[in-house]
C-alpha cells in the first residue's frame, strides 16, 4: 500500500495508471475497525484498485470536544489497511483540502435537517462537502458506505444523483460485535460498565415497541436518548451513554 499525503502525488499516480477505470473508494476518519475493513473487502472483490482516505474532517463536527477526542492511531490504521490489501491510502491536509477555507459548501435543505442533522447542525454540510471534494480528487467509479450511517449514505447518494456524478454508491451491511453493538470508532471510549449495557440500544431498536416506549426503556437503563424515529421503513436512533454518542438503525 502506498500512502499519499500530497494531492499532486495522487494526480501523478492517476496519470501513470492505465486502469484508473476500476477504482473503489472508501472514505474514512481513521480508527480503522472491522466495519471499515468489510467495506475494503467488498471494494477489493469488485475493483482492480482500492483507495481508502483517512481524514478527520473538522467541518462536520459541531462539537469541538468530539473533534478533539476523536481517536487517532495512524500507524495501526496503516498496518490494518496494508494487511487488508488496500492499494492507496490518501491522507489529505486541511490546507490542501480546504484551500477555500470552507467558503464553498454543499447544503441540502430537507433530509439533512432531521435526526443527525437536527442534533448536529451543519454536520451534513461538512460531510457532503468533504465527500464531494474527495470524489473529485480520487475519481473512483464506485464508493462503499456503511449501513450504520444510513442517513449519511442516503444524502451522499442523493447528492451524486443531483449533480449527475458518474459514480455508483454501494451500501454495505453494518458489522456488529457478538452482542449486537454496531462497531464504531467511538466505542473504545465507553467505560467497562457502559460497554456492558451498550448492546441494549440495538436490542431495543429490534423490538416491536413504539419509539416512545423504546425511549422510556433506554432512559430507565442509563441511556440519554436524543431521538428514536421511524422513516421510510427503518428505525433510527441516537443515544448518549456517559460521554459517548452512539447511533444505529434497523430495517422495520
Ligand atoms: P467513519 O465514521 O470513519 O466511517 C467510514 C465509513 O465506514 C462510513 O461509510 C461508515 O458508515 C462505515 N462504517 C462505520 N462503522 C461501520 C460498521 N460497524 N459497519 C459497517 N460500516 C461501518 O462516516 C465517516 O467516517 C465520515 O462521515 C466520512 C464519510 C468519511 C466523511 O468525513
Amino acid at each position: 500500500m502506498k500512502s499519499i499525503t500530497k494531492l499532486i502525488e495522487l494526480k501523478k499516480i492517476q496519470s501513470k495508471t492505465k486502469n484508473w477505470n476500476s477504482v473503489g473508494f472508501i472514505p474514512t476518519m481513521g480508527a480503522i475497525h472491522e466495519g471499515h475493513l468489510s467495506l475494503v473487502r467488498q471494494s477489493k472483490s469488485e475493483n482492480d484498485i482500492t483507495v481508502v482516505s483517512i481524514y478527520v474532517n473538522p467541518t462536520q463536527f459541531n462539537n469541538r470536544n468530539d473533534y478533539e477526542n476523536y481517536p487517532g492511531g495512524l500507524d495501526q490504521d496503516l498496518a490494518l489497511l496494508t494487511d487488508a490489501g488496500v492499494s492507496y491510502c490518501v491522507l489529505p491536509t486541511y490546507d490542501e483540502l480546504y484551500s477555500d477555507r470552507y467558503r464553498f459548501r454543499v447544503n441540502e435543505t430537507d433530509y439533512s435537517k432531521i435526526m443527525e442533522g437536527k442534533m448536529r447542525p451543519g454536520h451534513f454540510d461538512g460531510v457532503l462537502t468533504v465527500v464531494l471534494k474527495l470524489i473529485n480528487l480520487v475519481k473512483p467509479q464506485r464508493m462503499y458506505m456503511g449501513e450504520k450511517d444510513y442517513q449519511q449514505y442516503k444524502l451522499v447518494k442523493n447528492m451524486t444523483d443531483a449533480f449527475f456524478m458518474n459514480i455508483k454508491i454501494i451500501l454495505c451491511p453494518t458489522i456488529r460485535e457478538s452482542d449486537g453493538l454496531a462497531l464504531s470508532s467511538r466505542n473504545e471510549r465507553l467505560s467497562k460498565q457502559e460497554r456492558g449495557i451498550a448492546y441494549q440500544f440495538y436490542d431495543q431498536l429490534l423490538t416491536n415497541n413504539s419509539p416512545e416506549i423504546i425511549t422510556d426503556e433506554l432512559e430507565r437503563i442509563q441511556f440519554h436518548v436524543e431521538y428514536i424515529e421511524d422513516h421510510s421503513g427503518r428505525r433510527f436512533g441516537a443515544v448518549r451513554l456517559g460521554k459517548v454518542r452512539l447511533i444505529d438503525n434497523v430495517v422495520l
